[in-house]
């Protein structure tokens, strides 16, 4: 089985997930490549993709991504966030993943929280649209931690059984 882990990060935190994913999976045949370096995605019989939350959502990048990915692929998503992990606006911005993935087997989805540097949580948290998960975010410095990217590999075990399965 050939499989993509493919990811967006400005600050670092995705990366990290991406490498632990990476990390997690046998030496077969995996590759580990941010968005802009992905050439081609026919070759590949499952591809984890992954971005930072931005305004409850995917970032543009990553939804142009998303939307290139031939049909019946099978994806699985993951992401890091300032705000609590499993919460409203984690979970609404995997919402948006899926609901660009029609035509895509969804396999999962994995979450982590990611440190947001101060200044912009303090900046965030003064425009209306912004406070609540920037409030979250403010406890999210240590992210993603060791915990985190144990849960990240063992998510992609999972995700790996599920692709062999189906
Ligand atoms: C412009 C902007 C908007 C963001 N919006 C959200 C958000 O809506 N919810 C959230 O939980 N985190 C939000 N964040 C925090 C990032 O998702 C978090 O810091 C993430 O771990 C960054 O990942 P990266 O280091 O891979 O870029 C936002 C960050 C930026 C810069």
């Amino acid at each position: 089985m050939k499989v993509l882990v493919a990811y967006l990060s400005e600050t670092g935190n995705t990366e990290k997930l991406a490498q632990a994913i990476f990390n997690s999976l046998s030496s077969g045949e995996k590759e580990l490549l941010p968005l802009e370096k992905v050439t081609g995605l026919d070759d590949y019989d499952l591809i984890f993709c992954g971005f930072p939350v931005q305004a409850h959502s995917v970032p543009k990048k990553a939804s142009h991504f998303i939307k290139s990915i031939p049909k019946g692929k099978k994806v699985a998503f993951f992401a890091s966030h300032g705000s609590q992990r499993g919460g409203e606006f984690a979970v609404t911005a995997f919402h948006h993943a899926v609901s660009l993935s029609s035509d895509l087997k969804v396999l999962g989805t994995f979450g982590s929280r990611g440190r947001v540097k101060m200044q912009l949580v303090e900046a965030l948290s003064k425009q209306l649209e912004h406070r609540a998960w920037a409030e979250e975010a403010s406890n999210a410095a240590t992210h993603p931690d060791e915990a985190d990217l144990k849960d990240a590999a063992d998510f992609a075990r999972g995700i790996i059984i599920k692709a062999r399965a189906s």
